[in-house]
């Protein structure tokens, strides 16, 4: 079965086996089923942030579960849970369609609702453990289905339970938000959104207009997987120690860095345009032209190989110019 529909990167990788759930009672009827239960899973959603390097021997899931309900907590705030099947930025529209605010910065970003949790997705000054409330999600051990709140998901810069101790133990089925009714809270500290607003004029922002300067600068940059296959940022943003940072500082004055604490991050796209990557096209695979830490599947005839090899030169070229060793953001099978 092919998975090249089920990964932005538009690689080719074949599952052994593969079944579509529509609900949470399919999904534990299928898992209870003996012959499922000594194969390996994987778990399917909007396969934004996911490296095929090579055949599945296992069942592929992919999860259907749809339907968006709102809960109103009191004049300003609602309560809108989100299953996991839903596309991100179909429900960042329905919210702000809603004029419920909390989740404009977050537009189009590539992937569902199920996976948001898992790497706490975050952009242009927000992330989602800013409006989180819980997500609901069932235990492939026990087969119950349990609640983690904010606490219990530890959400960090790109990470969470979910890629940590609780890897591959738990699916997601559908999280909670608590978004405002009014009095939104409208954030523009990103520079680029200010130059957006400015741009079109635009002095009291509402969230609609976030959305449509975070949509126009994602344009601007992002390449659309539907037009060539991306995953977005490829690596993190590095996050070193300031004397590191003084360090490298002296040697390479126009460094960039956000300091935080002890700590600096520092931006992976320049470090890597810095090794002249940005734009380079080795075989199938380049850096992309206009964001150098989004690698792309140029011709749409790479496989996930090429590109994790190329991803390993790029790593290696970093740690030689700079010392800084880039830890891959996407989820590489
Ligand atoms: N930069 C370069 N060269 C490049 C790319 C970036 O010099 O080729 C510099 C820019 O000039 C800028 C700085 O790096 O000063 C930061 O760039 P940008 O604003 O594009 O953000 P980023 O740090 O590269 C992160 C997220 C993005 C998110 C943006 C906006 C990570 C790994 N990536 O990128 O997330 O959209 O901030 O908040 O944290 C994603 O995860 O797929 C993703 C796109």
């Amino acid at each position: 079965f092919s998975l090249k529909p089920f990964n932005t990167f538009g690689v080719e990788a074949k599952a052994k086996y593969f079944i579509e759930i529509n609900s949470v009672e399919e999904l534990i009827e299928t898992l209870k089923h003996s012959h499922t239960q000594t194969l390996p899973l994987l778990f399917l959603g909007g396969g934004s942030n996911l490296l095929f390097t090579q055949d599945f021997d296992g069942l592929a899931i992919k999860l259907n579960l749809k339907g968006i309900s709102e809960e109103v907590l009191n004049e300003k705030e609602v309560l809108v849970t989100a299953k996991a099947g839903e596309n991100w930025h179909e429900f960042v529209l329905f919210c702000l369609n809603k004029n419920y605010g909390g989740l404009e910065n977050l537009s189009l970003i590539p992937g569902n609702v199920g996976t948001s949790p898992m790497q706490n997705i975050g952009a242009y000054g927000t992330e989602i453990k800013d409006i989180f409330v819980d997500c609901k999600v069932l235990n492939l051990e026990t087969l119950e289905v349990e609640i983690f709140d904010l606490e219990k998901c530890r959400f960090g810069y790109r990470d969470s339970i979910f890629k940590q101790e609780g890897k591959g133990k738990y699916v997601i089925l559908e999280v909670r938000f608590k978004l405002t009714k009014e009095n939104h809270l409208i954030k523009t500290e990103y520079g680029a959104i200010q130059s957006e607003l400015e741009n079109s004029g635009i002095k009291n922002p509402t969230i609609q207009d976030i959305s449509k300067a975070v949509i126009n600068i994602r344009q601007s940059k992002l390449p659309d997987p539907k037009e060539i296959g991306n995953a977005g940022s490829f690596f993190k943003n590095p996050t070193i120690p300031l004397d590191q940072f003084e360090n490298l500082k002296e040697k390479f004055s126009n460094i960039q860095g956000y300091p935080n604490g002890e700590f600096v991050k520092v931006p992976a796209g320049w470090l890597i345009e810095q090794c002249g990557w940005k734009g380079k096209q080795i075989g199938n695979v380049a850096s992309h032209q206009l964001q150098a830490l989004v690698i792309v599947n140029a011709t749409g005839n790479a496989t996930g190989k090429e590109i994790f090899d190329f991803s390993t030169m790029i790593i290696d070229s970093v740690k030689e110019k700079f010392g800084i060793e880039l830890e891959r953001e996407v989820n590489i099978l």
